[in-house]
């Protein structure tokens, strides 16, 4: 049931915006565009995030401001530039589609009189979408052996000398905490406006939290798998490509691009890594891909 409701526009007021409308599952569950539009036709603040492996994070969008998966999809229906949908009205327009009847009764034993069910159910749906199946995860459990040397240097790149994996953690890549996963970390690294790379982004993050400038411009680690499918890259998609990002963080991140950055929280230094490190870390990111059973 959540998978129908996924791609159903019934939910949104003017019947015209699903999830699926950004999150699509062929793009890895983002859109490969650096801003979608809202129901206005108007550019959202952020970059579409993956929704693959989405359920393994204790902080929702990329500013963290959701601590919970039905928070945030509550937010969507809520949202004005969204769904902007009111919990009777939507729940109605579902009704009235009588192939929900079923569905509703298998899933929850009755027809459901608000939206809290169908948000549950979205949420079931969206806690599927895990693969753990990618080159880099059946190499690392030995259940192939067919990493390249270049991988291979990626990988402990990655793990070692570029220092990706202090905030990128392993096995998920993503700011959640290993061995107990109940926090997601949240870092500032001082993303550039375009990708001249000379003005810092003005988006401030987490920032509206508590207001402390410690806080200005932090962002959630997000997953780095699949990334080859989800071009383009960071909160506003400044980078088109893998290599542009591996340069930016070679360069010290925004720090290190000379912007005033107190309180970033990636070493300044430059990493100083060779154009032959900078391409294995690029090849190892994308053995990342995973293959998520499900077809619309
Ligand atoms: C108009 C485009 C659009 C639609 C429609 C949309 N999303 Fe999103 N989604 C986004 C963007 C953009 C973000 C990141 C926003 C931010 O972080 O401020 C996001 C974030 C998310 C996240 C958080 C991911 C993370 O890692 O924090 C989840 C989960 C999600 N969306 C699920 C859904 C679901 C479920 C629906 C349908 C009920 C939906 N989205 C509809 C664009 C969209
Ligand atoms: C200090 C913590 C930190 C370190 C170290 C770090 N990252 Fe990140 N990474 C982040 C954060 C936070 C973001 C999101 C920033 C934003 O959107 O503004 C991010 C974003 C990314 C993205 C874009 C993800 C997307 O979906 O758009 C990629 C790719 C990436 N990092 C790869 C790397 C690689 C490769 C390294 C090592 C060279 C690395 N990161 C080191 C914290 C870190």
């Amino acid at each position: 049931m959540g998978k129908k409701l996924f791609s159903d526009p019934k939910l949104s007021e003017n019947g015209k915006m699903a999830c699926i409308t950004c999150h699509l599952p062929q793009k890895g569950y983002a859109d490969n565009v650096v801003l979608n539009l809202d129901n206005q036709g108007k550019p959202l603040l952020r970059n579409t995030p993956t929704l693959i492996n989405t359920a393994f994070q204790q902080s929702f969008f990329l500013d963290g401001r959701s601590n919970t998966l039905l928070d945030q999809i509550s937010s969507v229906f809520t949202n004005d530039k969204e769904f902007n949908s009111d919990v009777h009205k939507f729940s109605n327009a579902i009704l009235k589609d009588s192939t929900y009847t079923t569905l509703f009764k298998d899933a929850f034993g009755k027809i459901s009189s608000n939206n809290t069910d169908v948000i549950k159910a979205i949420s079931s749906y969206i806690s599927t979408l895990n693969g753990f199946n990618s080159k880099f995860d059946k190499n690392i459990r030995g259940e192939e052996n067919n990493f390249s040397d270049e991988e291979k240097l990626g990988y402990n790149l990655f793990m070692g000398k570029a220092l990706c994996a202090t905030c990128h953690f392993m096995p998920l890549t993503n700011g959640t905490v290993p061995p107990f996963y109940t926090e997601t970390e949240k870092e500032v690294i001082g993303v550039p406006e375009t990708a001249e790379n000379r003005q810092l982004d003005d988006d401030l993050g987490f920032y509206w939290s508590f207001k402390e400038p410690l806080h200005k411009g932090m962002f959630k680690t997000p997953s780095i798998r699949n990334i080859a499918l989800t071009a383009p890259y960071m909160h506003n998609g400044v980078y088109k490509s893998l290599e542009e990002v591996v340069e930016f963080y070679n360069l010290g991140g925004g720090g290190g691009l000379g912007f005033d950055l107190e309180h970033q929280t990636l070493p300044f230094d430059e990493l100083n890594l060779t154009t032959e490190e900078q391409n294995a870390l690029v090849a190892f990111m994308k053995t990342l891909t995973e293959t998520v059973s499900d077809v619309y």
